[in-house]
């Protein structure tokens, strides 16, 4: 157990919100040095694995990663300071000049520590150290320790997979001259499926199971009073309003959380969008290394379509076979930046990635997947709930966006008077069971 420590840091920011909680945050103190303790004990339960693959120098990477990483335990459990990275990558740079600029801000080296760093900082962190103790020992450096989780529940949604897409199915076969009421009753649908299958991440629950067993559409409505903001009307009108000379609203762009079950609800959202003639083109983006447990990687978003493809169940493998085709026509894309596996809020993305930020001016809308997004667009700031999505934004707007997510951590914007008073009298920990969700909206164009 860790010893608790109360300190809450300053924004360095204009607006006043502080950051929501340190390392010592209670629900998050436990839960990172288990989901260590997970990381270590699957790499040494792989230990005949590497040696089938690589004969001894295998289990002599095997060896020293776990070492790198009891050491990372060590100095998270006993408040060590945080460390610059040594694995010289492409973004080793940007973490360890993020590093210095915080220590500067603090004044010392050792008040940058793990108890007394912000928790999205410290957090994001912890995942970049896993990789660089695997990338520091080859041939075991591309190893993805989280990889048998994310199969596992892939294969435990089955059921809840096979009955979206037979439901997808209907839907497509019904969708020629459907009026834009009944249009819109689809997309509703099948947006809060995507939502809900945000409920299904193993970072939450420390690599449990967390699958989706039951069918993901007839929960729909007994879900619909536990949303607590749904501007979804907004993100339809944002598709259908149409710009002179174009039909549909063009691209899309969606910045992808969990791999499993919650994926296949996105690529089934993303399909409607695009059968539907809503939309022209679809950019997905993903993580360039293993990520909050369960995040997609390019290895489980090919992995995840070719496996739904060959699925013994008809409507699973149409459907598969027709995000395959997506892909390769290119009117799916799949990409990663390294700013994604960084710690920034996303007000920094124009000045630390504005590659990215161009990139994503874009799309005619970018829908943010979960609740880590939902924490890096707010800044994971202690906000007033009454403050609206727009002003936590701080400016970060390439193009109108929504996020869809579950509450897991305690950042919430956007509410109406007198609702957080209401749910906190129902439930205390309602920011973090996982129980409620919002679809928030904001457009560039109403802040200004
Ligand atoms: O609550 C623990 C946690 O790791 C949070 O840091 C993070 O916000 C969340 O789980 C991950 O959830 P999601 O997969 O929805 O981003
Ligand atoms: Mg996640």
């Amino acid at each position: 157990m860790m010893a608790a420590n109360p300190t809450v840091h300053l924004a360095p920011l204009s607006l006043s919100a502080k950051v929501v909680g340190s390392f010592a945050y209670l629900t998050v103190k436990d839960r990172m040095p288990t989901i260590l303790t997970k990381v270590i004990d699957t790499i040494h339960r792989n230990k005949n694995q590497f040696l089938e693959q690589y004969g001894e120098e295998g289990i002599e990477a095997e060896k020293q990663t776990i070492s790198l990483l009891s050491k990372l335990r060590n100095e998270m459990q006993t408040d060590k300071p945080i460390l610059a990275l040594t694995d010289e990558l492409s973004d080793t740079e940007a973490w360890n000049r993020y590093l210095q600029r915080h220590q500067e801000q603090q004044g010392d080296q050792e008040s940058v520590s793990w108890f007394k760093s912000p928790w999205l900082y410290v957090e994001c962190y912890m995942y970049r150290r896993i990789h660089e103790a695997l990338w520091l020992h080859p041939p075991i450096s591309d190893y993805d320790v989280f990889n048998e989780g994310k199969t596992r529940t892939y294969f435990e949604s089955q059921q809840a997979v096979m009955s979206l897409c037979s439901y997808f199915e209907g839907v497509r076969q019904n969708m020629e001259g459907l009026a834009q009421n009944q249009l819109f009753e689809y997309f509703n649908s099948l947006l809060q499926v995507s939502l809900w299958g945000n409920k299904c991440d193993l970072s939450v629950s420390s690599g449990q199971d967390n699958s989706q067993k039951t069918s993901p559409i007839d929960s729909l409505s007994s879900l619909q009073p536990f949303i607590l903001v749904d501007d979804s009307e907004l993100v339809w009108s944002t598709l259908t309003s149409g710009q002179p000379g174009k039909s549909s609203a063009g691209r899309v762009d969606i910045v992808l959380d969990n791999a499993g079950f919650e994926l296949v609800t996105d690529l089934v959202f993303a399909d409607f969008l695009i059968s539907s003639g809503l939309v022209s083109e679809i950019h997905f983006h993903g993580k360039s290394f293993p990520w909050f447990v369960s995040d997609v990687t390019a290895n489980d978003f090919q992995w995840t379509i070719r496996q739904t493809m060959a699925a013994n169940h008809k409507y699973m493998s149409k459907s598969g076979a027709q995000w395959q085709r997506y892909l390769k026509e290119g009117v799916w894309s799949y990409h990663d930046h390294p700013f994604w596996t960084q710690p920034h809020e996303y007000c920094d993305m124009e000045a630390e990635a504005p590659d990215l930020y161009r990139k994503l001016q874009g799309a005619d809308l970018v829908l943010f997947k979960g609740d880590l997004n939902y924490r890096k667009l707010t800044g994971d700031r202690d906000w007033d709930h009454m403050v609206s999505f727009g002003a936590a934004l701080r400016g970060f707007g390439p193009s109108p966006l929504c996020v869809l997510r579950t509450l897991k951590a305690n950042v919430q914007v956007g509410l109406q008077l007198g609702q957080a008073e209401k749910l906190t009298s129902e439930d205390p920990n309602w920011m973090t069971t996982g129980m409620y969700a919002v679809i928030q909206f904001n457009s560039p164009k109403s802040e200004e």
